[in-house]
């Protein structure tokens, strides 16, 4: 079996799912249930033995030890962290705690229970740590994409707590030799984004007729993946990656962030039209401190090594977003309710 963290997150969630669909390797599911943790989004799995949920924290060391020992899992994979830039700028310690702290104590533990594995499966074990672009900085305009040996500068609390657990990983392969993988990906999305990050908001904004906030002059870009094709991309990697290695996964699909805001008002005019175009909505509000200016990602390794390549464009994974939102309003009724919350105070 496989141990998966932040699997009740927006990306580990749609892992959860997409495993369990694939093939009937059973999988153990720690996460903290943050705000970002919904397991709503789990539902389907409720009778499903394959999925075995526990709520915890990455940075307990005695749960992961006896999680580690009672399962014996084949590989563990790291989703979980602090993950919302805003969040970071405002209150960076989480982000510490979690993406810094959290890692190093997880794969501290990992690497015990892999010392004392079986030679074969000690060989086969895996690590794979969820990563992202932004720990490579920003790009101008008319830079090259950022590759696997693009230095790194990190710009906010979020991408330094990253770049940070990148290092640790790093760390751990070249003096211990535990057999890592890290893959840094591009923006995602898709069904079951928590409504802080820019397309779920806009999207439940424009649908609840309020303001449609585009930070600075709109001309951010960011490499834009589809969270189904980042899940297969995690799959390939973790089945044919060389240990130690980096991959950087990407969507080929550069946008500015007033490009995306306009192509979901333009879905939303025809799926639910509105008195007025959704677009009037689009009010220009103050900068987020440091904002990078660009984001993109040169895929050619895990192309080239691994044969993976996304299967979504931009106009189809959008369109099967919104639908999604659209026809998925309990989901988002209780997100932003609060009455989720509640249910997890009162059950867990
Ligand atoms: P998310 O914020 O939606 O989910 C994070 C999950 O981690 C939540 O379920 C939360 O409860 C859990 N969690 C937080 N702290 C924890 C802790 N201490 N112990 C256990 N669980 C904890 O994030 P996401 O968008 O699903 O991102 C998942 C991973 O992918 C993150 O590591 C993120 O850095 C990375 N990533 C995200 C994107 C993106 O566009 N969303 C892009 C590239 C990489
Ligand atoms: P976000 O979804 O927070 O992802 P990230 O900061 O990790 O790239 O933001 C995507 C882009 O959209 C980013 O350039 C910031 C911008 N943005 C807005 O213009 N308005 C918003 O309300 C939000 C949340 C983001």
């Amino acid at each position: 079996m496989i141990l998966i963290t932040g699997g009740a997150g927006f990306i580990g969630s749609n892992f959860v799912l997409d495993w369990l669909s694939e093939n009937d390797e059973p999988i153990i599911n720690l996460d903290l249930l943050t705000y970002a943790g919904n397991l709503q989004s789990l539902a389907t799995l409720d009778n499903n033995d394959q999925h075995t949920f526990i709520k915890g924290d990455i940075g307990d060391r005695e749960l992961i030890t006896s999680l580690l020992n009672e399962h014996k899992p084949r590989a563990v994979i790291n989703f979980a962290a602090e993950s919302h830039v805003d969040r970071s700028i405002h209150g960076p310690e989480d982000f510490i705690l979690t993406n810094v702290n959290g890692t190093f104590n997880l794969i501290d533990e990992v690497k015990r229970y892999w010392k004392d594995l079986p030679e074969d499966k000690k060989q086969a074990f895996r690590f794979l740590h969820v990563s992202t672009d932004e720990v490579y900085g920003s790009l101008e305009k008319t830079d090259p994409a950022f590759s696997e040996t693009t230095a790194y500068a990190p710009n906010s609390p979020y991408s330094a707590s990253k770049a940070a657990s990148d290092h640790l990983v790093r760390a751990y392969h070249h003096t211990y030799g535990l057999p890592t993988l890290t893959t840094n990906c591009s923006n995602n999305y898709g069904p079951q984004q928590f409504p802080e990050k820019l397309i779920p908001l806009v999207l439940l904004n424009a649908l609840a007729g309020k303001d449609l906030p585009i930070y600075g002059d709109g001309q951010n870009i960011r490499d834009w993946l589809y969270v189904g094709d980042h899940c297969s991309a995690i799959r390939a990697v973790l089945e044919k990656g060389r240990v130690g290695e980096v991959y950087n996964i990407g969507g080929n699909s550069e946008k500015t962030n007033l490009d995306v805001v306009h192509t979901i008002c333009s879905i939303l005019d025809e799926r639910r039209p509105a008195d007025k175009p959704y677009a009037e909505l689009i009010t220009y509000v103050t900068d987020r401190l440091g904002h990078d200016r660009r984001y993109a990602i040169d895929a050619n390794k895990i192309e080239t090594e691994i044969g993976w390549t996304p299967t979504e464009s931009f106009e189809t994974g959008i369109k099967k977003t919104v639908d999604w939102y659209l026809s998925n309003s309990d989901w988002t009724d209780n997100v932003t309710s609060g009455a989720y919350k509640s249910w997890i105070n009162k059950n867990y």
